[in-house]
């Protein structure tokens, strides 16, 4: 798709308004196996799915070159004591691309796992941004009380890797609340170093 010039405020209803927006809805139910403690889930589902996160991204699949954009809302909640949270991934070849985040609103951290299995978690906060460099695994958790939104932008030849981190069991961290602290904990189900 080619992208027309534009200009709108930083928010997922201006950005689904424009021409070959893509908006995605992951409901509980959808990411479930992300989080640490099924009954949990189960007991959440029991009476309603809410949503986790939205992402909204406008694509530009038929060029090499340029940059592709998106706006990433996380609701503020929590399954059990994990923080919701996106379902993370890896930009899948070697000469895939970089990626900066520009935080509008909320709280939170960011995951990142390298292919050395180094892992960094980085606090992100209204007016903060954030730079990815290729070869780093990412999600993003809302540790707030209120959404987070964030705009995201990549290069649009970028392809994504999410099974690699189902296959890990996730990413070597949790991000939790305990006695009123934000901690990041052991992941217990990660598994590691099987990137492909
Ligand atoms: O490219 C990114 O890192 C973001 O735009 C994410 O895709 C977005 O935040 C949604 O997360 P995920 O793609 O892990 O579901
Ligand atoms: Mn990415």
């Amino acid at each position: 798709m080619k992208l027309e010039p534009f200009g709108i405020p930083l928010n997922l209803t201006e950005i689904q308004a424009l021409a070959g927006a893509q908006a995605g809805v992951n409901k509980l139910s959808q990411v479930r196996g992300y989080f640490a403690d099924p009954l949990e889930v189960s007991r959440i589902l029991q009476h309603a799915d809410p949503i986790i996160y939205e992402f909204t991204a406008l694509r530009k699949y038929d060029e090499n070159a340029g940059l592709s954009l998106g706006i990433t809302v996380i609701y503020p909640g929590k399954v059990g004591d994990e923080f919701y949270m996106t379902k993370g991934h890896f930009h899948a070849r070697s000469h895939d691309g970089d990626e900066v985040y520009y935080i509008r609103e909320g709280n939170g951290r960011l995951l990142l796992l390298s292919h050395a299995e180094q892992v960094k978690v980085l606090e992100m906060s209204a007016g903060s941004i954030l730079y990815i460099p290729a070869g780093w695994g990412h999600r993003t958790v809302n540790v707030g009380q209120d959404k987070l939104v964030f705009l995201s932008v990549w290069p649009s030849s970028t392809e994504y890797d999410y099974q690699s981190i189902v296959d890990n069991g996730g990413f070597p961290r949790r991000i939790v609340e305990r006695d009123n602290k934000i901690l990041a904990v052991d992941n217990q189900n990660y598994r590691g170093s099987k990137i492909s």
